[in-house]
């Protein structure tokens, strides 16, 4: 196994994005993804559906947004975009919005960019590597892009990726430090993934928990938090209707979903909490 390089990522071990690739049914994964995505999918057949929940949570914000009149967006451990792919569903609505992704790991970035080069405008679309952790790194290479408008209204997703910030370091002051810099008006999305807080049997809270703990065999290990450190993300933001709940019940404006419906009776066993905030 080689060191991981500079940014913490190595290449010789299973990777979080490119498993979630595979539990989504996608080409974007290699052997030893799918070999620990293998043992999580043993312990918890449901991971695809909860991988769905979490993506279908994605495309609703983004349609929000747009509705309520934004047309940037900041999408923060994007991965590829091979699957949320925000700027296909914004440009759907608004064929003049913009989007930058942001991803640490470089197999994902390479892969962005060349779809992006493919299907993307390079004046309204693009990907850039940095690690979240560093909102200041974020923010400079996201505007450097020349995509964004610090001026207007932006909205900035962390979508399944600030479960990756170790519990041991300052989550809250690093969302803080985004949350500063976003103009008034702005638009901030948040889905994380818990063990805590789960209404679910015992056997399946264990599946998760053990599930976690494969994770650790990553090289992105995931961190489970509580609503409440979830809910603080948002600082002083308005909270959107219905404030901060399970990945199933955010504003079910469309159809609801086969996935969506699955998990409705109990919508722990998403096991995501998300929610979205309005800077005033
Ligand atoms: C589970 S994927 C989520 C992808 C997408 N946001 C979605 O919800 O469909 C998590 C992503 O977060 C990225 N990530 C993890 N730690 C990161 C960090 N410190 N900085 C930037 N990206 C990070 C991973 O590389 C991965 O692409």
């Amino acid at each position: 196994m080689t060191e991981p390089d500079h940014d913490g990522v190595d290449l010789d071990r299973p990777n979080a994005v490119r498993m979630y690739d595979y539990y989504l049914g996608g080409t974007g994964n290699w052997a030893m993804d799918r070999a620990l995505g293998d043992r999580v999918l043993a312990e918890v057949p449901v991971a695809p559906l909860i991988g769905r929940a979490n993506l279908e949570f994605l495309e609703r914000v983004v349609r929000f947004c747009v509705r309520n009149g934004i047309d940037q967006f900041l999408d923060v451990g994007s991965g590829g975009p091979a699957v949320g792919t925000v700027h296909r569903i914004a440009d759907s609505l608004d064929p003049a919005s913009r989007c930058v992704y942001v991803d640490r790991e470089q197999v994902a970035v390479a892969h962005g960019q060349l779809l992006l080069e493919r299907e993307g405008d390079p004046e309204r679309h693009a990907i850039v590597r940095a690690d979240q952790r560093d909102p200041d790194a974020v923010w400079r290479a996201a505007l450097g892009t020349g995509v964004l408008d610090r001026t207007r209204p932006i909205a900035l997703i962390f979508c399944a990726a600030l479960h990756f910030i170790p519990n041991d370091e300052p989550a809250d002051e690093i969302v803080a430090g985004y949350r500063k810099r976003l103009p008034a008006g702005s638009y901030l999305a948040i889905s994380h993934a818990t063990y805590d807080d789960l209404d679910v049997p015992a056997d399946y809270a264990a599946s998760i928990r053990a599930a976690f703990e494969l994770y650790e065999r990553s090289g992105t290990p995931a961190f489970s938090r509580r609503y409440d450190e979830i809910a603080s993300f948002f600082g002083d933001f308005e909270m959107v209707e219905p404030g901060v709940v399970w990945l199933p019940q955010w504003r079910l404006d469309e159809a609801p979903s086969p996935v969506t419906q699955k998990f409705v009776a109990r919508p722990s066993i998403s096991i995501g909490w998300c929610g979205v905030g309005r800077k005033p």
